[in-house]
């Protein structure tokens, strides 16, 4: 059923795509361009404000981030007009000061279906080599914005079968016109599918996250940015009996993200044990991880790696949203997995799923230990980044929204 719903999406993606294909196509665009592509009005890149030891996150070579695409993006995340009532933005389930997830376990859509997964947050998302819970295929942010506006399965913005609509609605508005000639110089038509999602991917990129306390103690010589708890809590979360940091590896907490090869697609995805429905290592039928899109058995209940960063402001926690404070996210990983009591939906002994992670074998932890590990996990909190207001509502200060 599920894979039968994945086919049909992608099935709807591949018209999609064929569209822009035909857009993007090199004889839809004047000679003009040329011309213009080495004006001196060339769009000025975008100016990062990262500490030294970090690096921007890759972009296709053909989006390369500007200031005026990063601006575009922004109004365009915050925008209820590219969904079909006009209401429901990218920023509806994705809010900043929740690191851009939101806080209720599944989200809804235009329709009030809801999604399948939990909403994730987006910081630093542009360093993850495969984007969302479980879906290896989608590997880029002008690719994936596609899903929550045109996707059926579930419905968020409803925009299926309306990609005229959404560039009309978008060309009526006059400071729209000019921004998208600015960031597209190069294209005579510069309001498109194409050009909404390259415009948002490039304002998604920018969603940078390093400067949390625990940045400024471990990378910038700042003794007592964290207290002598997080200190303690990143010993134990860096401790092999735990087991944390060989998932949540690297700068970005997650062996998906900001290595600099790209990771094997196998490698990113773990059964962390937390359903168990037939004793066989079965998670529920609406949400079988890899498996879902590979066929392949083997990868039931396999999930991404999420990041750690201001992981105390996304919950509920997980691909369902089914654990709700880091509290119980810690207790989950002590018993090595969840048990699911009987008489309970999806109920099954996790701990004992076949197809678990080896890592995942549970530890066992004071309560001393517990609350350190928590104060780890808050000093990657970066209020800097949740209140940053080159990432907030642009609409809000013009229109009150
Ligand atoms: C109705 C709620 C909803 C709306 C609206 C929505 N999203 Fe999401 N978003 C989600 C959910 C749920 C997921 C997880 C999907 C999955 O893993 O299958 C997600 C995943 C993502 C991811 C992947 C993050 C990661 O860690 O890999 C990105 C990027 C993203 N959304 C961006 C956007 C953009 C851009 C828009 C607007 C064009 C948008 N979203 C609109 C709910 C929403
Ligand atoms: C085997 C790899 C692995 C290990 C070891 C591991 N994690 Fe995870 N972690 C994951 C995966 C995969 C998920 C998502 C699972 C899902 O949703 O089904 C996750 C989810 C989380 C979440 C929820 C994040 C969110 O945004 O929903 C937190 C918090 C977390 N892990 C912390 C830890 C801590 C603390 C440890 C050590 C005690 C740890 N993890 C060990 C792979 C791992």
């Amino acid at each position: 059923m599920e894979i039968e719903t994945q086919a049909h999406r992608v099935g709807i993606q591949a018209v999609v795509f064929s569209t822009i294909c035909l857009v993007a196509a090199p004889w839809a665009v004047s000679p003009a361009h040329a011309q213009l592509a080495t004006d001196a009005r060339a769009p000025a890149p975008y100016t990062w404000d990262l500490p030294p030891w970090a690096k921007p996150p890759p972009a296709p070579p053909d989006n390369p981030v500007t200031a005026a695409k990063v601006e575009l993006g922004r109004r365009l995340f915050y925008d209820g007009r590219l969904a079909a009532d006009g209401l429901r933005s990218c920023s509806s389930c994705h809010k900043q000061a929740l690191g851009f997830s939101d806080n209720i376990a599944l989200s809804w859509g235009v329709t009030g279906e809801l999604t399948s997964r939990n909403a994730p947050g987006l910081t630093n998302v542009g360093y993850f080599t495969f984007l969302t819970w479980r879906d290896p295929r989608v590997t880029s942010l002008e690719t994936q914005a596609l899903g929550p506006m045109f996707g059926m399965h579930p419905i968020e913005m409803g925009m299926a079968g309306q990609q005229s609509e959404m560039t009309r609605r978008v060309s009526e508005d006059d400071t729209y016109r000019k921004m998208f000639a600015n960031a597209f110089p190069e294209l005579e038509n510069s309001i498109t599918i194409e050009t909404i999602t390259r415009a948002i991917a490039s304002f998604e990129r920018t969603l940078v996250s390093f400067r949390s306390p625990y940045d400024r103690f471990r990378f910038d010589g700042e003794q007592d940015a964290i207290s002598p708890q997080a200190k303690s809590g990143e010993a134990l979360f860096r401790d092999p009996r735990l087991g944390c940091a060989s998932c949540h590896s690297g700068v970005n907490f997650s062996d998906a993200a900001g290595n600099d090869t790209a990771p094997p697609m196998q490698a990113v995805y773990h059964n962390t044990g937390l359903y168990n429905v037939d004793g066989q290592g079965a998670y529920p039928t609406s949400n079988t991880g890899l498996a879902a899109v590979t066929a392949d058995p083997a990868d039931m209940g396999r999930f991404r790696t999420p990041t750690l960063r201001n992981v105390a402001v996304t919950a509920p926690y997980m691909h369902d949203g089914s654990i709700a404070t880091l509290s119980e996210v810690i207790d989950f990983y002590a018993a090595g997995g969840r048990h699911v009591r009987e008489g309970t939906r999806d109920a099954g002994d996790g701990r004992s799923n076949p197809l678990k992670d080896p890592r995942m074998s549970g530890f066992s932890l004071s309560s001393q230990d517990k609350s350190d590990l928590i104060a780890f996990l808050e000093a990657l909190t970066d209020r800097n980044f949740l209140e940053d207001p080159r990432h907030s509502d642009p609409w809000k200060s013009t229109t009150g929204r």
